[in-house]
Protein backbone atom coordinates (compact mmCIF):
# COMPACT_ATOMS: atom_id res chain seq x y z
CA UNK A 1 0.00 0.00 0.00
CA UNK A 2 1.34 3.15 -0.48
CA UNK A 3 0.38 6.84 0.26
CA UNK A 4 1.16 10.40 -1.14
CA UNK A 5 1.87 12.61 1.71
CA UNK A 6 1.71 16.59 1.11
CA UNK A 7 1.76 18.76 4.59
CA UNK A 8 1.04 21.73 2.62
CA UNK A 9 1.88 24.88 4.46
CA UNK A 10 1.15 26.22 7.94
CA UNK A 11 -0.31 23.80 10.72
CA UNK A 12 -0.22 20.98 7.86
CA UNK A 13 3.52 20.52 9.08
CA UNK A 14 2.16 20.27 12.55
CA UNK A 15 -0.79 17.59 11.90
CA UNK A 16 -0.01 15.60 8.45
CA UNK A 17 3.06 14.11 10.78
CA UNK A 18 0.92 12.88 13.48
CA UNK A 19 -1.88 11.36 10.79
CA UNK A 20 0.90 10.14 8.95
CA UNK A 21 2.13 8.25 12.46
CA UNK A 22 -1.40 6.63 13.21
CA UNK A 23 -1.74 5.57 9.86
CA UNK A 24 1.30 3.65 10.17
CA UNK A 25 0.59 2.17 13.81
CA UNK A 26 -2.42 -0.03 12.65
CA UNK A 27 -0.81 -0.61 8.93
CA UNK A 28 3.17 -1.03 9.60
CA UNK A 29 4.04 -1.59 5.29
CA UNK A 30 2.55 1.53 4.78
CA UNK A 31 4.98 2.89 2.08
CA UNK A 32 5.40 6.57 2.30
CA UNK A 33 5.85 9.22 -0.61
CA UNK A 34 6.44 12.72 0.54
CA UNK A 35 5.41 15.52 -2.20
CA UNK A 36 5.22 19.63 -1.88
CA UNK A 37 2.10 21.56 -2.98
CA UNK A 38 0.79 25.05 -2.00
CA UNK A 39 2.17 28.83 -1.34
CA UNK A 40 5.35 27.64 0.45
CA UNK A 41 6.11 25.28 -2.86
CA UNK A 42 5.09 28.02 -5.19
CA UNK A 43 7.59 30.73 -3.49
CA UNK A 44 10.41 28.61 -3.91
CA UNK A 45 9.49 27.05 -7.21
CA UNK A 46 7.18 29.05 -8.81
CA UNK A 47 4.07 26.31 -9.16
CA UNK A 48 1.61 25.71 -6.28
CA UNK A 49 1.22 21.93 -7.79
CA UNK A 50 4.28 20.81 -9.44
CA UNK A 51 4.30 17.78 -12.21
CA UNK A 52 6.22 15.48 -9.74
CA UNK A 53 3.92 16.15 -6.90
CA UNK A 54 0.56 15.42 -9.54
CA UNK A 55 2.39 12.22 -10.88
CA UNK A 56 3.20 11.06 -7.29
CA UNK A 57 -0.53 11.74 -6.45
CA UNK A 58 -1.66 9.75 -9.14
CA UNK A 59 0.87 6.74 -8.60
CA UNK A 60 0.00 6.01 -5.26
CA UNK A 61 -3.62 6.68 -5.47
CA UNK A 62 -4.09 7.16 -2.02
CA UNK A 63 -3.08 10.89 -1.40
CA UNK A 64 -2.99 12.66 2.12
CA UNK A 65 -3.58 16.44 1.75
CA UNK A 66 -2.62 18.68 4.66
CA UNK A 67 -3.89 22.47 3.78
CA UNK A 68 -2.59 25.23 2.30
CA UNK A 69 -2.65 28.64 2.40
CA UNK A 70 -4.00 31.14 -0.02
CA UNK A 71 -3.22 34.72 -0.19
CA UNK A 72 -5.75 36.81 0.27
CA UNK A 73 -4.86 39.55 -2.68
CA UNK A 74 -4.74 37.94 -6.45
CA UNK A 75 -1.70 36.67 -6.83
CA UNK A 76 -0.67 36.32 -10.80
CA UNK A 77 -0.30 32.57 -11.34
CA UNK A 78 -1.40 31.47 -7.89
CA UNK A 79 -4.56 29.02 -7.43
CA UNK A 80 -5.42 26.99 -4.65
CA UNK A 81 -3.95 23.48 -5.64
CA UNK A 82 -6.00 20.73 -3.57
CA UNK A 83 -9.25 22.27 -5.98
CA UNK A 84 -6.62 21.55 -9.30
CA UNK A 85 -5.46 17.97 -7.26
CA UNK A 86 -8.83 17.17 -6.44
CA UNK A 87 -10.05 17.85 -10.37
CA UNK A 88 -6.97 15.94 -11.91
CA UNK A 89 -7.21 12.98 -9.98
CA UNK A 90 -10.98 13.05 -10.45
CA UNK A 91 -12.12 12.82 -6.88
CA UNK A 92 -16.11 13.87 -7.86
CA UNK A 93 -17.08 13.87 -3.97
CA UNK A 94 -16.18 14.95 -0.70
CA UNK A 95 -17.74 13.31 1.98
CA UNK A 96 -17.59 15.42 5.54
CA UNK A 97 -18.63 13.22 8.21
CA UNK A 98 -20.41 15.06 11.71
CA UNK A 99 -20.32 12.88 14.71
CA UNK A 100 -20.72 13.91 18.66
CA UNK A 101 -17.58 13.38 20.75
CA UNK A 102 -17.11 13.42 24.06
CA UNK A 103 -16.20 17.52 24.21
CA UNK A 104 -18.29 20.60 25.67
CA UNK A 105 -18.13 21.73 22.20
CA UNK A 106 -19.94 19.14 20.77
CA UNK A 107 -23.59 18.47 20.36
CA UNK A 108 -24.83 15.00 21.65
CA UNK A 109 -27.13 12.96 18.96
CA UNK A 110 -25.69 13.38 16.07
CA UNK A 111 -24.12 11.39 13.51
CA UNK A 112 -24.40 12.84 9.77
CA UNK A 113 -22.68 12.38 6.53
CA UNK A 114 -22.43 15.83 3.78
CA UNK A 115 -21.77 14.28 0.40
CA UNK A 116 -20.70 17.42 -1.64
CA UNK A 117 -20.54 17.51 -5.75
CA UNK A 118 -16.75 18.30 -5.82
CA UNK A 119 -15.99 19.09 -9.39
CA UNK A 120 -18.34 22.15 -10.64
CA UNK A 121 -21.58 24.31 -9.39
CA UNK A 122 -19.99 27.76 -9.11
CA UNK A 123 -16.60 26.08 -8.45
CA UNK A 124 -15.65 26.29 -11.88
CA UNK A 125 -14.28 29.64 -11.78
CA UNK A 126 -15.90 31.14 -14.70
CA UNK A 127 -16.86 34.92 -13.26
CA UNK A 128 -17.12 38.62 -15.76
CA UNK A 129 -17.18 41.75 -14.61
CA UNK A 130 -17.25 45.14 -16.22
CA UNK A 131 -17.21 47.32 -12.89
CA UNK A 132 -20.60 47.67 -13.20
CA UNK A 133 -22.24 44.09 -14.04
CA UNK A 134 -20.18 40.69 -12.37
CA UNK A 135 -21.93 37.27 -13.21
CA UNK A 136 -20.56 34.03 -12.38
CA UNK A 137 -21.78 30.47 -14.40
CA UNK A 138 -23.32 28.06 -12.18
CA UNK A 139 -22.50 24.63 -13.82
CA UNK A 140 -24.30 21.68 -13.37
CA UNK A 141 -24.35 18.74 -15.39
CA UNK A 142 -25.69 15.53 -15.72
CA UNK A 143 -22.88 13.52 -16.04
CA UNK A 144 -21.16 15.15 -12.64
CA UNK A 145 -24.75 15.14 -10.47
CA UNK A 146 -25.55 11.02 -12.05
CA UNK A 147 -21.74 10.18 -10.84
CA UNK A 148 -21.48 12.35 -7.06
CA UNK A 149 -25.11 10.75 -6.31
CA UNK A 150 -24.13 7.01 -6.95
CA UNK A 151 -21.90 7.67 -4.92
CA UNK A 152 -23.47 8.87 -2.25
CA UNK A 153 -25.92 5.47 -2.29
CA UNK A 154 -23.22 3.19 -2.48
CA UNK A 155 -21.76 5.14 0.64
CA UNK A 156 -24.92 4.92 2.10
CA UNK A 157 -25.62 1.14 1.44
CA UNK A 158 -21.96 -0.02 2.48
CA UNK A 159 -22.65 2.26 5.52
CA UNK A 160 -26.34 0.80 6.62
CA UNK A 161 -27.54 4.28 6.57
CA UNK A 162 -31.15 5.21 5.96
CA UNK A 163 -31.75 8.28 4.51
CA UNK A 164 -30.33 10.57 2.21
CA UNK A 165 -31.58 14.46 2.08
CA UNK A 166 -31.32 15.65 -1.37
CA UNK A 167 -29.99 19.68 -0.84
CA UNK A 168 -30.91 22.13 -3.85
CA UNK A 169 -33.00 25.39 -4.80
CA UNK A 170 -34.70 24.35 -6.94
CA UNK A 171 -37.95 26.82 -6.78
CA UNK A 172 -35.42 29.51 -7.93
CA UNK A 173 -33.06 27.63 -10.05
CA UNK A 174 -35.30 25.03 -11.52
CA UNK A 175 -32.83 24.40 -14.59
CA UNK A 176 -29.14 23.74 -12.77
CA UNK A 177 -30.45 23.07 -9.10
CA UNK A 178 -33.85 20.74 -10.60
CA UNK A 179 -31.31 19.20 -12.98
CA UNK A 180 -29.27 18.37 -9.73
CA UNK A 181 -32.53 16.67 -7.83
CA UNK A 182 -33.73 15.56 -10.87
CA UNK A 183 -30.67 13.04 -10.97
CA UNK A 184 -30.19 12.33 -7.75
CA UNK A 185 -33.78 10.77 -8.00
CA UNK A 186 -33.01 9.32 -10.96
CA UNK A 187 -29.96 6.85 -9.10
CA UNK A 188 -32.26 6.60 -5.91
CA UNK A 189 -34.29 4.17 -7.99
CA UNK A 190 -31.50 1.72 -7.89
CA UNK A 191 -31.67 1.91 -3.68
CA UNK A 192 -34.72 1.20 -2.54
CA UNK A 193 -33.97 0.44 0.66
CA UNK A 194 -32.78 4.05 1.36
CA UNK A 195 -35.47 6.34 2.16
CA UNK A 196 -35.31 10.12 0.56
CA UNK A 197 -36.29 13.29 1.25
CA UNK A 198 -35.42 16.93 -0.55
CA UNK A 199 -35.14 20.44 1.68
CA UNK A 200 -34.68 23.86 0.25
CA UNK A 201 -30.80 24.74 1.11
CA UNK A 202 -31.95 27.37 3.43
CA UNK A 203 -34.76 25.59 5.23
CA UNK A 204 -31.67 22.72 5.71
CA UNK A 205 -29.52 25.41 7.01
CA UNK A 206 -32.22 26.76 9.52
CA UNK A 207 -33.19 22.61 10.13
CA UNK A 208 -29.52 21.58 11.09
CA UNK A 209 -29.22 24.64 13.48
CA UNK A 210 -32.03 23.35 15.49
CA UNK A 211 -32.01 19.85 14.89
CA UNK A 212 -28.93 18.79 13.32
CA UNK A 213 -29.65 14.84 14.81
CA UNK A 214 -32.77 14.71 12.55
CA UNK A 215 -30.06 14.33 9.68
CA UNK A 216 -28.67 10.76 8.19
CA UNK A 217 -27.13 11.86 5.02
CA UNK A 218 -27.49 14.84 3.16
CA UNK A 219 -26.44 15.41 -1.24
CA UNK A 220 -25.67 18.75 -1.80
CA UNK A 221 -24.11 20.85 -5.09
CA UNK A 222 -20.58 22.11 -4.43
CA UNK A 223 -21.64 25.72 -3.03
CA UNK A 224 -24.01 24.85 -0.74
CA UNK A 225 -22.51 21.66 0.73
CA UNK A 226 -19.18 23.65 1.63
CA UNK A 227 -21.29 25.95 3.50
CA UNK A 228 -23.65 23.20 4.99
CA UNK A 229 -20.50 21.21 5.98
CA UNK A 230 -18.67 24.01 7.89
CA UNK A 231 -22.01 24.44 10.04
CA UNK A 232 -22.38 20.72 10.74
CA UNK A 233 -18.20 20.66 11.30
CA UNK A 234 -19.28 23.07 14.97
CA UNK A 235 -21.73 20.35 16.06
CA UNK A 236 -18.60 18.20 16.07
CA UNK A 237 -16.55 20.02 18.57
CA UNK A 238 -15.17 22.11 15.34
CA UNK A 239 -12.85 22.66 12.96
CA UNK A 240 -9.99 21.20 15.03
CA UNK A 241 -12.16 17.73 14.79
CA UNK A 242 -13.60 18.02 10.92
CA UNK A 243 -12.49 15.34 8.40
CA UNK A 244 -13.42 14.68 5.17
CA UNK A 245 -12.50 12.58 2.39
CA UNK A 246 -12.51 13.40 -1.43
CA UNK A 247 -12.92 10.15 -3.59
CA UNK A 248 -12.37 9.15 -6.65
CA UNK A 249 -12.77 6.06 -9.14
CA UNK A 250 -8.87 5.71 -9.44
CA UNK A 251 -8.04 7.89 -6.33
CA UNK A 252 -9.06 9.56 -2.79
CA UNK A 253 -7.69 12.46 -1.03
CA UNK A 254 -7.82 12.69 2.54
CA UNK A 255 -7.70 15.79 3.86
CA UNK A 256 -9.07 17.83 6.70
CA UNK A 257 -11.59 20.31 6.08
CA UNK A 258 -9.21 23.18 8.06
CA UNK A 259 -6.72 25.36 6.63
CA UNK A 260 -3.21 26.02 7.03
CA UNK A 261 -4.11 28.48 10.38
CA UNK A 262 -1.28 30.78 10.21
CA UNK A 263 -2.09 32.11 13.85
CA UNK A 264 -1.25 29.25 15.71
CA UNK A 265 1.06 28.04 12.96
CA UNK A 266 4.86 27.04 14.92
CA UNK A 267 2.97 27.07 18.01
CA UNK A 268 2.67 22.88 18.63
CA UNK A 269 -0.85 23.42 19.36
CA UNK A 270 -2.71 22.41 15.94
CA UNK A 271 -5.12 20.21 16.87
CA UNK A 272 -4.02 16.80 14.98
CA UNK A 273 -7.87 14.97 15.27
CA UNK A 274 -9.40 15.92 11.93
CA UNK A 275 -6.18 15.18 10.16
CA UNK A 276 -5.83 11.47 12.12
CA UNK A 277 -9.95 10.93 11.95
CA UNK A 278 -9.04 11.66 8.20
CA UNK A 279 -6.61 8.99 8.03
CA UNK A 280 -9.51 6.95 9.23
CA UNK A 281 -11.73 7.71 6.29
CA UNK A 282 -9.40 6.54 3.68
CA UNK A 283 -8.91 3.43 6.00
CA UNK A 284 -12.86 2.68 6.08
CA UNK A 285 -13.79 4.15 2.38
CA UNK A 286 -10.88 3.72 0.01
CA UNK A 287 -8.52 0.83 1.60
CA UNK A 288 -12.13 -0.65 2.95
CA UNK A 289 -9.98 -2.11 6.57
CA UNK A 290 -13.15 -0.56 8.20
CA UNK A 291 -11.96 -2.94 11.05
CA UNK A 292 -8.78 -0.09 11.60
CA UNK A 293 -10.93 2.84 11.03
CA UNK A 294 -12.74 1.82 14.28
CA UNK A 295 -9.54 1.64 16.53
CA UNK A 296 -8.31 5.02 15.37
CA UNK A 297 -11.79 6.33 15.99
CA UNK A 298 -12.14 4.55 19.35
CA UNK A 299 -8.56 5.79 20.61
CA UNK A 300 -9.84 9.22 19.69
CA UNK A 301 -12.42 8.71 21.64
CA UNK A 302 -11.12 7.22 24.83
CA UNK A 303 -8.67 10.11 24.81
CA UNK A 304 -11.30 12.53 24.47
CA UNK A 305 -13.17 10.97 27.21
CA UNK A 306 -10.04 11.04 29.42
CA UNK A 307 -10.41 14.92 29.22
CA UNK A 308 -6.97 15.17 26.37
CA UNK A 309 -7.39 17.51 24.13
CA UNK A 310 -5.48 20.58 22.46
CA UNK A 311 -6.76 24.30 23.46
CA UNK A 312 -9.21 24.92 20.62
CA UNK A 313 -11.08 22.39 22.63
CA UNK A 314 -10.09 21.86 26.42
CA UNK A 315 -8.41 23.81 28.88
CA UNK A 316 -6.05 23.79 30.08
CA UNK A 317 -4.83 21.92 26.68
CA UNK A 318 -2.12 19.99 25.73
CA UNK A 319 0.22 20.01 22.96
CA UNK A 320 -0.27 18.27 19.26
CA UNK A 321 2.64 16.02 19.89
CA UNK A 322 1.32 15.20 23.66
CA UNK A 323 -2.37 14.12 22.28
CA UNK A 324 0.09 12.16 19.16
CA UNK A 325 1.96 10.24 21.82
CA UNK A 326 -1.41 9.18 23.77
CA UNK A 327 -3.44 8.30 20.95
CA UNK A 328 -0.68 6.27 19.07
CA UNK A 329 -0.45 4.80 23.00
CA UNK A 330 -3.92 3.97 23.07
CA UNK A 331 -4.05 2.34 19.43
CA UNK A 332 -0.66 -0.17 20.69
CA UNK A 333 -2.56 -0.42 23.59
CA UNK A 334 -5.53 -2.32 21.59
CA UNK A 335 -3.12 -4.51 19.54
CA UNK A 336 -2.12 -6.33 23.39
P1 LIG B 1 -8.43 27.99 9.05
O1 LIG B 1 -9.23 26.74 9.00
O2 LIG B 1 -7.00 27.88 8.71
O3 LIG B 1 -8.54 28.62 10.54
C1 LIG B 1 -9.75 29.11 11.10
C2 LIG B 1 -9.60 29.18 12.63
O4 LIG B 1 -9.67 27.86 13.17
C3 LIG B 1 -8.28 29.77 13.09
O5 LIG B 1 -8.48 30.52 14.26
C4 LIG B 1 -7.44 28.55 13.40
O6 LIG B 1 -6.45 28.76 14.38
C5 LIG B 1 -8.49 27.54 13.86
N1 LIG B 1 -8.09 26.18 13.49
C6 LIG B 1 -8.19 25.61 12.27
N2 LIG B 1 -7.70 24.36 12.30
C7 LIG B 1 -7.29 24.14 13.56
C8 LIG B 1 -6.68 23.03 14.21
N3 LIG B 1 -6.41 21.87 13.57
N4 LIG B 1 -6.38 23.14 15.52
C9 LIG B 1 -6.66 24.27 16.21
N5 LIG B 1 -7.24 25.35 15.65
C10 LIG B 1 -7.53 25.29 14.33
O7 LIG B 1 -9.16 29.05 8.11
P2 LIG B 1 -8.71 30.56 7.74
O8 LIG B 1 -8.06 31.20 8.90
O9 LIG B 1 -9.91 31.16 7.16
O10 LIG B 1 -7.63 30.39 6.58
C11 LIG B 1 -6.22 30.33 6.79
C12 LIG B 1 -5.54 29.92 5.50
O11 LIG B 1 -5.93 28.58 5.16
C13 LIG B 1 -5.94 30.79 4.31
O12 LIG B 1 -4.79 31.03 3.56
C14 LIG B 1 -6.93 29.94 3.55
O13 LIG B 1 -6.94 30.23 2.18
C15 LIG B 1 -6.43 28.55 3.82
N6 LIG B 1 -7.46 27.48 3.74
C16 LIG B 1 -7.07 26.33 3.12
C17 LIG B 1 -7.92 25.25 3.05
C18 LIG B 1 -7.42 24.01 2.39
O14 LIG B 1 -6.23 23.88 2.14
N7 LIG B 1 -8.25 23.04 2.10
C19 LIG B 1 -9.29 25.31 3.59
C20 LIG B 1 -9.58 26.56 4.28
C21 LIG B 1 -8.69 27.59 4.33
MG1 LIG C 1 -14.87 25.39 3.23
Amino acid sequence: MKLCVIPGDGIGHEVVPVAVGVLQAVLPGLQLVFADAGWEEFCRNGKALPERTLAAARECGAVFFGAVSSPMQLVEGYRSPIVQLRRELGCHANIRPTLSLPLASSRSGIDLIIVRENTEDLYVGDEQSDGEVAVAIKRITRKASLRVARSAFELARNAGRQRITIIHKANILPRTDGLFRDCAREVARDFPEIAVDEMLVDTAALRLAQAPESFDMLLAPNLYGDILSDLAAAFGGGLGLAPSLNLGVAAAIAEPVHGSAPDIAGQGIANPLAAILSAAMLLRVWWQRPELALRIEQAVRATLLDGIATPDVMSPGVTTQHLARVVIERIRQQQD
